[in-house]
């Protein structure tokens, strides 16, 4: 088969609006392959760490984003997949903030995004793939099928970022991952390659107030509709 005729649904938007747990549920529902894409920049971010790469050395960081030994474990019942570095479970180790930081960092290189293009691309397979991220129906996948780009304000955004980290022991100020928010927001809406915008052709959901299973009812109507033409 094609990777022409394989489908592709993206779900993009910024931080904190749900993308990561209603693109898993989608691709579980669809039993569709998933790709996690903002795993891949923190993913280099850890892996730069341990490697004692700076956050500012293009040409190590490229060659590290083209060659770092990454897997990621699906497993059948719709947890997230277990991410692997070089061996080792980091599954939670990239969701700390201080990764979420330098992936934002690193995200910025021009050189990087292309040397994760590929990457990105290598997912797609039968019989259809979700992918998350910002750029994924702008960039990486512009002729998916179906795209959805989810925002919420960035109160309620860092709200739930704020009860995810306290329910794993993080503690962390409200006030901070407010600031935090707008600034990741602002990194990534105004940097020259990639910046967070919805594709022309995608479907803006704001899911502020909405519950998971709410916004994930909405996004399987609008993937139903969207197939079935
Ligand atoms: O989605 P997640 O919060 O894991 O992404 C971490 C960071 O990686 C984002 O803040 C963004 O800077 C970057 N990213 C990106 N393009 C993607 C996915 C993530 O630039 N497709």
């Amino acid at each position: 088969m094609n990777n022409k005729d394989i489908n592709v649904i993206t779900v993009d938007g910024p931080s904190g609006t749900g993308k990561g747990t209603i693109g898993q549920l989608l691709a579980q529902r669809l039993g569709y392959h998933y790709l996690d894409s903002g795993a891949l920049y923190r993913l280099l971010a850890l892996a730069a760490m341990r490697h004692k790469v700076p956050l500012d050395n293009v040409d190590a960081l490229t060659v590290l984003a083209g060659h770092m030994d990454i897997s990621f474990e699906m497993n059948c019942d719709g947890d997230a997949p277990v991410v692997i570095l070089e061996g080792e479970d980091v599954s939670s180790t990239i969701r700390t903030e201080e990764m979420a930081v330098g992936a934002s960092t690193v995200a910025v290189i021009p050189e990087v995004r292309q040397a994760l293009l590929g990457r990105q691309r290598a997912f797609v397979d039968s019989p259809g793939l979700v992918a998350d991220g910002r750029d994924m129906g702008t960039v990486v996948f512009p002729d998916a099928r179906v795209k959805i780009f989810l925002t919420a304000s960035p109160e309620e955004r860092a709200d739930r970022r704020y009860k995810q980290l306290m329910d794993k022991g993080e503690s962390v100020s409200l006030a901070a991952l407010v600031e935090s928010v707008r600034t990741r927001d602002e990194r990534d809406s105004n940097r020259q390659v990639s910046p967070l915008r919805p594709a022309a052709d995608a479907i803006v959901l704001d899911t502020t107030g909405m519950t998971i299973s709410q916004v994930l009812d909405r996004a399987c109507v609008i993937v139903s509709e969207i197939l079935s033409r």
